[in-house]
């Protein structure tokens, strides 16, 4: 009788982990979402992002490349509940911004898209989502270039805890969002890199390997990305690798 009350008690306190937390929230907000050509941030990359937000406590973030938000949602969702932090999301949205050169075998569907797509519908689309998830104090909206984005929060002292780059693929993007991003982490920090298996960036991922620690990369029909971390001591190294095992499954 006493373990059936406590059984029944311990029903009554079930408090869902931030694991489970996100995770919903995170197909909650990706049904708002649909992935297309443009933009498909998978369930596990967006969980991976905004649990290191939560478990490690990350106070600033900013998404390189936010389309139509996918990447940029589960960074919202994690500072908003858990730690009062912020993401900054950096587009111009811009068709001629949005042209890549480097991918020969896609170049016809990538001008396609970039010719049939309305970059000011999609940023009046992620600026309402923004205000209607009541999100405006935990997401800002930088619509710039990533490296003019870069010379603002250089300017403003802004240095980050975690940077996702997604930008424009080209490899002379890719570098140059690493080579002004880089200095904007902090002591410790994390960098999400998409699209590692790209010929194009690969160049930006084998400079980061060099000069910081790859973590773990995650491969497969709809991931392709790789995380990097600085300055971690062992237990937050460890932790760091819990939370990528998790998001494998
Ligand atoms: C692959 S999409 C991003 C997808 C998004 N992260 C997601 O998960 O759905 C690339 C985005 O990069 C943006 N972009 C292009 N050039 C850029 C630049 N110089 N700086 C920042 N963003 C750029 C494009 O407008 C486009 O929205």
């Amino acid at each position: 009788m006493k373990q059936q009350l406590k059984s029944l008690i311990d029903i009554f306190r079930y408090k869902p982990s931030d694991y489970q937390f996100l995770n919903k929230e995170i197909e909650r907000i990706y049904k708002i979402i649909p992935t297309d050509f443009g933009g498909g941030c998978s369930r596990q990359k967006g969980l991976l992002m905004s649990l290191l937000i939560s478990e490690m406590n990350l106070k600033a973030t900013v998404d390189i490349g936010v389309y139509r938000g996918r990447s940029l949602f589960p960074q919202a969702i994690a500072h908003n509940s858990f730690s009062n932090g912020v993401v900054y999301g950096v587009d111009p949205y811009s068709n001629e911004a949005a042209i890549q050169n480097d991918r020969p075998d896609l170049k016809k569907a990538l001008d396609n898209f970039v010719d049939e797509t309305n970059f000011n519908d999609i940023y009046d689309f992620v600026k309402n989502l923004v205000k209607k998830e009541e999100f405006q104090d935990s997401c800002k909206l930088v619509r710039e270039k990533s490296i003019d984005a870069a010379v603002f929060f250089k300017e403003n002292n802004l240095l980050f805890d975690l940077i996702h780059i997604d930008g424009n693929h080209d490899t002379s993007f890719v570098l140059k969002d690493v080579e002004h991003y880089l200095p904007l982490l902090k002591e410790k920090g994390f960098i999400v890199l998409d699209d590692i298996s790209w010929e194009s960036v690969k160049p930006a991922y084998n400079i980061l390997k060099k000069q910081i620690n790859l973590v773990d990369e995650l491969i497969n029909e709809s991931n392709d990305f790789a995380l990097f971390s600085k300055g971690l001591n062992r237990k937050e190294q460890k932790h760091t690798l819990k939370i990528f095992r998790q998001v494998r499954k």
